[in-house]
């Protein structure tokens, strides 16, 4: 059962504790991964060797609109939350170069320049580490959830708000491929097309809206030949109800890790600067 805090504030279990503080000197391996989103920003401190979340997550609804200075208070809350000090990861949705957003198709455009880390380090007190949201998913995956031991091309791609993308080759990344822009023929991103924001958008059926995926699918293997496309984002948790309409040589299967996958990686990320 969902503990709901009365703003919205939310926690994935319902046994609410009093969080002693944890400081990350005396426990390395616990680190705190916050998955940014266009609607939510989920944290839980995770055990960067196994991958498992220590707890419980937390989320804060993403504000609106999404500027630096707002979202680094939501991001802020997170931390304080946990009454973490240490590093923390980041995945944030847009193009991250050392730190730096390079694009927002889905936030506020005053993101485009800003220094995340620095924001975000500046509002927590911590030394911060971000990278892109898809990324940070797919080395998740990669690492502890399905993608482990999958030597050839795989292309995860997360589904929400957006579509991100995470490639592998021989466990090797290509950060910030940015699959969910690829030009579509409604001459706009593929995302406006077929991410669980488009369905929403358009308020088509979960049905029509898998057909169109399919056909985003389809494209990306003509692109790239993949073995493997590994699904995540939220849409992924209803995998079985569209996995009959999609056909493409590769395999598709869904991301073990499911929603948790962002926080994981971004944990990971920060483990490994
Ligand atoms: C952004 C990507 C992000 C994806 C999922 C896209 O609109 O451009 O950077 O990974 O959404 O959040």
């Amino acid at each position: 059962m969902l503990y709901y805090h009365p703003d919205n504030r939310q926690l994935t279990t319902d046994n609410q504790q009093q969080n002693e503080p944890i400081n990350n000197q005396q426990h390395m391996n616990a680190i705190l991964g916050i998955d940014v989103g266009a609607s939510g920003i989920k944290g839980a401190v995770v055990d960067v060797q196994n991958g498992k979340l220590q707890g419980e997550r937390f989320r804060v609804p993403t504000p609106h609109p999404s500027t630096p200075e707002a979202m680094a208070g939501a991001f802020a809350e997170i931390a304080e939350f946990f009454n973490y000090k240490g590093p923390i990861g980041c995945g944030f949705p847009a193009i991250v170069k050392n730190g730096v957003a390079m694009s927002a198709a889905n936030i506020d455009p005053t993101w485009i320049g800003t220094n995340a880390e620095e924001v975000f380090g500046k509002h927590t007190g911590c030394p911060v580490f971000v990278t892109n949201d898809a990324d940070a998913a797919g080395m998740a995956e990669m690492r502890y959830g399905v993608g482990k031991g999958e030597n050839g091309l795989v292309m995860m791609i997360t589904i929400g708000t957006g579509l991100g993308s995470a490639l592998f080759y021989k466990g090797m990344m290509i950060p910030n491929t940015e699959l969910g822009h690829v030009q579509w023929k409604n001459g706009k991103s593929a995302e406006s097309y077929a991410s669980s924001g488009a369905r929403e958008r358009l308020k088509i059926s979960r049905k029509e809206w898998a057909d169109r995926f399919n056909e985003y699918l389809i494209h990306l293997e003509r692109l790239f030949s993949p073995d493997l496309f590994i699904l995540g984002g939220g849409e992924s948790k209803f995998f079985e109800q569209y996995k009959s309409q999609l056909h493409t040589n590769a395999r598709i299967i869904p991301a073990k890790l499911l929603n948790n996958a962002g926080i994981i990686g971004a944990a990971v990320y920060a483990a490994e600067q």
